[in-house]
């Protein structure tokens, strides 16, 4: 069975359950009330470029949008989730924002033909950077983040954490145990990889601990300033529980 690879990932996004999946989740579900507290707070100024990383069907840029920021430039790898971004952003009469197709892992060549400016912030919501098989390939992200930004830029992201709750170190330990014995699934490339399929299609995640996405940040020229679990940031509607599970939430700054 093949490995999973970039190609994999994006034809996973592309395909209509998840295109269906993250568009219903931006027409209808908007910013977590957890991400709003925390754009509010680390990005206070509504007049800074800021980039987006992995805006799939728009569900944070146009939360951005709708919170007065203006200059926007938003990618994504996933062509399909692109044109429903771009359509709800004409929709909304946000015409102003950019939209580009572009991985993030090779960021550089894209952003200087597309003449984005270096940008004060950046954000990679969801869970998006632990979608990058291959943790080589998610410090290139990182590096490309710290290339696109101004020195001081505010970067805002999530993971999930393999230490988030005993039931999930207990079956850590399991996989763990399965790596050892080379009983893996033959598709993940490191421990802390998932593939899986439901009804809104097929997913590769990666999940750190905390001292991996540390050592991250400190290899890649970002400096840690907040990290807290999402609960502990904001009570979250059913809706958006529904949507999605508990993940860390991570502010570092570009050094
Ligand atoms: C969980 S979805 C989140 C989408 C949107 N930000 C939201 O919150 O609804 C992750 C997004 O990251 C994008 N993504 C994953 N790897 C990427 C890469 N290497 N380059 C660009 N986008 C990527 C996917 O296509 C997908 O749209």
């Amino acid at each position: 069975m093949a490995r999973i690879t970039a190609a994999t990932v994006r034809a996973d996004f592309n395909d209509l359950p998840a295109v269906l999946h993250y568009t219903r989740a931006a027409h209808g579900l908007g910013l977590w009330a957890s991400e709003r507290r925390l754009i509010e707070r680390f990005f206070p100024d509504r007049e800074a470029p800021l980039l987006e990383a992995g805006c799939g069907a728009g569900r944070v840029t146009l939360g951005l949008w709708q919170l007065g920021y203006r200059r926007l430039t938003a990618f994504d790898f996933a062509a399909e989730l692109l044109d429903q971004a771009r359509s709800l952003a004409a929709e909304r009469g946000a015409e102003s924002i950019r939209f580009l197709e572009a991985d993030a892992t090779r960021l550089g060549p894209m952003l200087a033909a597309a003449g984005v400016e270096p940008a004060a912030g950046a954000l990679f919501p969801f869970n998006g950077l632990m979608q990058i098989p291959g943790r080589e390939h998610r410090r290139r992200a990182l590096t490309g983040l710290h290339a696109a930004c101004r020195p001081g830029a505010t970067l805002l992201f999530t993971t999930h954490d393999r230490d988030v709750s005993p039931q999930e170190r207990a079956l850590w330990r399991l996989e763990a145990l399965r790596w050892s014995e080379g009983r893996q699934d033959p598709r993940l490339l490191e421990f802390g990889d998932r593939y899986f399929e439901d009804d809104t299609g097929r997913t590769f995640m990666h999940l750190p601990d905390r001292p991996e996405i540390l050592a991250d940040l400190a290899a890649t020229g970002w400096e840690p300033v907040f990290d807290a679990l999402r609960r502990e940031v904001a009570r979250e509607s059913r809706a958006v529980r529904e949507f999605s599970d508990e993940c860390r939430f991570w502010v570092a700054r570009r050094g």
